[in-house]
């Protein structure tokens, strides 16, 4: 695929279970791009796991940690960038979304009852990256309808990933950048 010869960084953006890391990576490798995940990216420079940040000083400390990473990971370039599904809330985090150059957002789309059954089967899958915010159906329910505006209107394009694989995922941004 071709990608614009100005393009930067390509960043994923949705709610948890909607695909940003696995889509992120299979799409950084097939671009010869570094990949970078926040999630991980700030667990690294806290030296502590998301669960462990949450239980140590609550959300609010987490999104000041999250803050700093997402500034530092957006001066990386021809760079695949997934964000953590709560980094476009903040607005301070959204105008630096929007006011780094060269930068194509993606929102990964799906229904919550697809994302929530995604979680859930991760979470047997690697219980040490439980996430702390699906604690309650209900609760994450509702930040999931709060923050849908949010991903769209950040987004030049939308992808609906509940029927897709990775692959074909990948297949349609590479078609669309
Ligand atoms: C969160 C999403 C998680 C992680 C943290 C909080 C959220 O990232 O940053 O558990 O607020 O939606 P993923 O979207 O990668 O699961």
């Amino acid at each position: 695929a071709a990608v614009p010869a100005t393009l930067q960084r390509i960043i994923l953006t949705g709610f948890m279970g909607a695909g940003k890391t696995s889509v992120g990576r299979l799409l950084a490798e097939q671009l010869g791009w570094a990949f970078l995940d926040l999630d991980e990216h700030l667990e690294t420079r806290a030296n502590a796991t998301i669960p462990e940040l949450f239980a140590r000083d609550g959300e609010a400390r987490f999104r000041r940690i999250e803050s700093s990473a997402l500034a530092n990971a957006l001066s990386h370039t021809h760079t695949v960038i997934a964000l953590g599904g709560g980094a476009p809330e903040q607005l301070t985090n959204r105008l630096l979304l929007e006011q780094t150059p060269n930068t194509h957002i993606i929102f990964l789309d799906a229904p919550f009852p697809v994302l929530f059954d995604r979680c859930m089967l991760q979470s047997f899958a690697s219980p040490d990256h439980i996430r702390p915010l699906l604690a309650s159906p209900e609760q994450a329910e509702a930040r999931f309808l709060t923050r849908q505006p949010i991903y769209r209107r950040l987004a030049r394009l939308t992808l609906s990933t509940a029927d897709l694989t990775t692959q074909q995922a990948v297949d349609q941004l590479l078609s669309s950048l």
